[in-house]
């Protein structure tokens, strides 16, 4: 379906829900990572890049005082609540709209109510950020209703907030802005310390980039990911008090790893090494795309999988066993995990040429291994969030 019969069926809903039409429609894309994993909240560098999958939502003030209705097309639920009685529990889609509505509250002394009907394309559970997509067109949505000026950077940082706050995953900052700088064939080379990026063209002549998607999505994503981010600002922390010059992740080397070894937990000093290469990796990678060195590239992703998996153990026996996959067939330059990890998508830099061979020839590994059937998605690049 093309964007503009997509925005006309959420518009349609929205008058047959609510029965006037949206004052504002916003989308937002959700985003691949090339490569840079765990590592965007602590100090590093990322590079992903907005996907041609967008969250698009519609909303409206409506005549009830702080009244807030919504409606969520594809799972056909709906939600409401008045300020000051909102129900103990809400469905997790719900958290990420009432985020963004408490946070900007202030900005609303008149306490018009909103009202606000969202769908998208964007695979959920996949590793794609359709929660920072989803975060990124409500927030934009309702800050124009409300009136809020922000710069985007504000704006990603805000979404982050609710992800925090009202979802409950400590994230870092890398899908958000993904989602909200992203752009047409540019890889967004992101430092994660200074909050700013630049533009890397994305120049891959014969090579793209194909997801494989497990279809798993194991229950140790949440609690995992708060749980290798919190033992990462453990050894810091450490490292901070401890030795002088070291400010960041960005002071921290393999040697100085070493000296502290018999301090740190075995766990501990295994994902700290991640860190420290994976950071290196990406000044790399960054590197190798400018230069068109794909090969260089590719090798950096089965690299950072590696350490991913055996280091900072979020991969899981699915994921790694497409990787595996993978690296027996000549026509991938890389692959590896993608996102947080514990299932989801592997990302693989692949000759064009290849792609249906190699998919099928996975998909039926895959299924005889696990029982399971793998979908693939072929990426393209796409603009990031706006009002449309
Ligand atoms: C999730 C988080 C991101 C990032 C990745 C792992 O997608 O939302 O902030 O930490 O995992 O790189």
């Amino acid at each position: 379906m093309s964007e503009v019969s997509k925005v006309e069926s959420i518009r349609k809903k929205f008058r047959g829900v609510f029965g006037n039409d949206p004052g504002v429609v916003a989308k937002a894309p959700g985003r691949i990572n090339i490569i840079g994993e765990h590592i965007d909240y602590n100090d590093g560098y990322v590079l992903p890049v907005a996907i041609d999958k967008y969250i698009i939502a519609a909303a409206g003030t409506n005549e009830v005082p702080g009244c807030y209705r919504l409606y969520a097309l594809d799972l056909e639920e709906s939600y409401e609540w008045v300020d000051g009685q909102p129900a103990a529990t809400r469905p997790l889609w719900v958290n990420y709209i009432y985020g963004s509505i408490c946070e900007w509250q202030h900005h609303n002394p008149d306490k018009m109510g909103i009202d606000l009907v969202f769908s998208g394309d964007i695979p959920t559970g996949a590793g794609l950020s359709s929660s920072a997509a989803l975060e990124a067109a409500v927030a934009l949505a309702i800050g124009k209703l409300w009136n809020v000026s922000m710069t985007q950077k504000e704006l990603a940082l805000h979404c982050q907030k609710v992800e925090h706050e009202y979802v409950g995953v400590k994230c870092g900052i890398m899908d958000q802005y993904a989602s909200i700088f992203g752009g047409v064939d540019q890889a967004i080379l992101l430092d994660c310390l200074s909050i700013t990026h630049q533009y890397l063209p994305l120049e891959m002549g014969e090579y793209v980039f194909l997801l494989c998607d497990t279809g798993v999505t194991h229950s140790l994503a949440a609690s995992g990911y708060n749980d290798r981010r919190a033992s990462c600002e453990v050894v810091i922390n450490k490292l901070k008090s401890e030795i002088a010059g070291i400010n960041n992740w960005r002071d921290v080397t393999l040697s100085v790893l070493e000296n502290v070894r018999d301090e740190l937990k075995p766990a501990e000093f295994k994902r700290a090494s991640h860190v420290v290469r994976e950071i290196d990796r990406v000044k790399r990678s960054a590197d190798a795309l400018k230069n068109g060195d794909l090969a260089m590239l590719g090798n950096l992703m089965y690299q950072s999988h590696n350490d991913l998996s055996k280091n900072y153990e979020v991969s899981c026996p699915e994921l790694d066993f497409l990787v595996d996959q993978a690296r027996k067939e000549s026509g991938i330059l890389g692959a590896r995990m993608m996102g947080g990890g514990f299932g989801g998508c592997t990302i693989n830099l692949i000759d064009r040429k290849k792609v249906d061979e190699f998919f099928e020839s996975t998909a039926r590994a895959y299924q005889e291994r696990f029982n399971l059937r793998l979908r693939s998605y072929m990426v393209h690049s796409g603009e990031g969030a706006g009002l449309i």
